[in-house]
């Protein structure tokens, strides 16, 4: 239970990878607010599953595309909890359309529910932190694709670029109040986000080729790393990004 005393916000919790670091989180000791934008269901299911872990956990309905909302989770978090130790910024989507394809609607959401939200929420997250003094840390999750390209998905790729120098200069800024800020990169994993890749066969085996371990990671994957750099042990580690790819990075096809 190294995370017990800890008060966690996961952006986009009931469901995909942020579902995994909040069980991941709760099962570490922590407190959790969920934030979730649709399927109640979920998060009351998710909320259950903590309970019974003798965990502690609340669902929070918000739209972290909006900056008051975010403000929002924090002030659940602080009423039902106390405090705010840790921010996890994971909502994502992504439009898969290309520079030549995408709309200013797919651009502005694209833009809004994985930058826009990730900035807002390390500001006011930080904000708190430092007003209740003791650090804190925020963990943003990123992608493979904060530093790789991946043609025919560009709005995704550039909101995770931003999250690559968001997570680096506010780690910079905010380091001298005892708080870290770290991304976490994955790869390919077994989530809704990926439904259409997982229900082509041809394309998952593509993908599954190009991934040095030979497979996309379960969500619970992404979490364990999450965990680890909510705790003691990640406390010298700011302004940098942990990619958990498989390798994929890497890949080559030794031409
Ligand atoms: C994207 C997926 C993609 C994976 C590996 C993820 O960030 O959401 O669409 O398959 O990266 O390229």
């Amino acid at each position: 239970m190294s995370l017990k005393g800890k008060v966690a916000v996961v952006t986009g919790g009931n469901s995909g990878i942020g579902q995994a670091i909040v069980l991941g989180l709760a099962k570490a000791g922590a407190s959790i607010v969920i934030d979730y934008v649709a399927h109640p269901e979920a998060t009351d299911a998710l909320e259950r599953e903590i309970a019974a872990l003798g965990g502690a956990a609340i669902g929070v309905e918000a739209d972290i595309s909006r900056v008051e909302e975010i403000q929002t989770l924090v002030q659940a978090a602080v009423a039902k909890f106390g405090r705010l130790d840790i921010m996890v910024n994971n909502a994502g989507v992504e439009t898969r359309t290309s520079v030549l394809t995408t709309t200013e609607d797919q651009y502005d959401k694209v833009l809004a529910i994985n930058l826009k939200s990730a900035f807002f929420g390390t500001q006011i997250a930080a904000r708190q932190m430092i007003a209740q003094g003791g650090g804190g840390r925020v963990i943003n999750i990123t992608s493979v694709h904060e530093d790789w390209p991946m043609p025919g998905n560009t709005a995704y790729c550039l909101a995770k670029g931003g999250m690559r120098m968001l997570t680096r200069t506010a780690g910079v800024e905010l380091a001298p109040h005892g708080i870290c800020v770290v991304g976490v990169g994955p790869g390919a994993v077994a989530t809704p986000i990926n439904l259409s890749t997982m229900r082509d066969p041809a394309l998952l085996a593509k993908l599954n080729a190009a991934i040095p371990l030979g497979r996309m990671a379960e969500p619970e994957e992404i979490a364990n790393v999450v965990v680890f750099l909510a705790g003691d042990g990640a406390s010298y580690l700011t302004a940098t990004t942990i990619f958990a790819d498989g390798g994929i990075m890497q890949s080559s096809v030794g031409l």
